[in-house]
């Protein structure tokens, strides 16, 4: 496995390999299943596998934890090598000097994470864009976990005619059913408690709608009664592929919720209705 610890070197490992299919998986480290879960799903589909991991600041907001993301290269590069990556990007300085562009994707990135964390799709668009361009991948992987960000970034793909396939991978979930993040590092026993019934209100709210309620200011009545968080940035049902605001479920949807457990923001989705059809 080649470590590539700079844009050069990243960008000339990536030409000798032109013509080949690279897959690129972004991550900013302190990798968990979630992450190897990605791994594995687009080894099965390229020539070779690159794993990125970068902090980015552009996508951290005022009073955020970018100072505190936790880290941890070495461990990183083991759980890499196990699920057979070919190279790993873990650059100190991602941007180059003078840089001043960035990508926004305008309408997608407002509401739900967009009001909360001002900028901060920008941010995610401007860093992968560029990732696309070091690594010439020709697929790339992102989790459900973040089904808003995977959305923003299958519209700049299309919008900008970038030449990437843009591949969704299953969320995963840990042993209690909470989703797997590189913060739940800071849960505490009793909040982890807490972080569980943000799944237990959406399931609850999918039980609900295999009932026949279709109504989403019912089912989310039924998820509110469940969600024991500190405080809620939003618990919805949004249209699978525009994020709109739904009056109703009567379409593939996906129930959303993220709030703050302690200082920890945590989010989490599921579908709900018939499976969005990606294309
Ligand atoms: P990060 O939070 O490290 O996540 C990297 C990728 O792993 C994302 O595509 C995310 O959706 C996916 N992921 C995280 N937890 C998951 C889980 N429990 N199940 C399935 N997939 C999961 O998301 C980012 O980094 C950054 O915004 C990035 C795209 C790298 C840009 O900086």
């Amino acid at each position: 496995m080649n470590v590539l610890t700079s844009p050069e070197a990243m960008t000339a490992w990536a030409s000798e390999r032109h013509g080949d299919r690279i897959g690129l998986v972004p991550t900013m480290g302190f990798l968990h299943d979630g992450h190897v879960s990605l791994m594995k799903r687009l080894r099965l589909e390229v020539d070779h596998l690159v794993v990125s991991i970068y902090v980015n600041p552009l996508q951290f907001g005022e009073g955020e934890d970018l100072a505190v993301y936790p880290r941890d290269l070495p461990g990183d590069l083991k759980r890499c090598k196990e699920a057979g990556v070919d190279a790993v990007f873990a650059p100190e300085e991602l941007y180059p000097q003078g840089f001043q562009t960035s990508v926004s994707v305008h309408d997608l990135s407002q509401g739900l994470c967009g009001d909360r964390r001002p900028g901060h799709f920008e941010g995610v668009c401007t860093v992968v864009a560029r990732l696309f361009g070091l690594t010439r991948c020709t697929t790339a992987i992102f989790g459900e976990k973040d089904f808003q960000q995977l959305t923003v970034l299958r519209r700049m793909t299309r919008d900008l005619a970038l030449p990437v396939r843009i591949v969704p991978g299953e969320l995963i979930r840990d042993i209690d059913g909470v989703a797997l993040s590189s913060r739940n590092k800071y849960l505490s026993d009793p909040q982890r408690l807490q972080a569980r019934t943000l799944h237990h209100a959406l399931y609850a709210m999918r039980d609900a709608f295999q009932d026949g309620v279709v109504g989403v200011a019912e089912l989310v009545a039924v998820g509110a009664q469940i969600l024991n968080v500190d405080s809620l940035d939003y618990l919805t049902i949004a249209d699978a592929d525009s994020l709109a605001p739904l009056a109703t479920v009567d379409r593939p949807a996906r129930a959303l919720v993220a709030g703050n457990v302690g200082k920890t923001r945590l989010i989490d989705n599921i579908a709900i209705g018939p499976d969005f059809p990606w294309t």
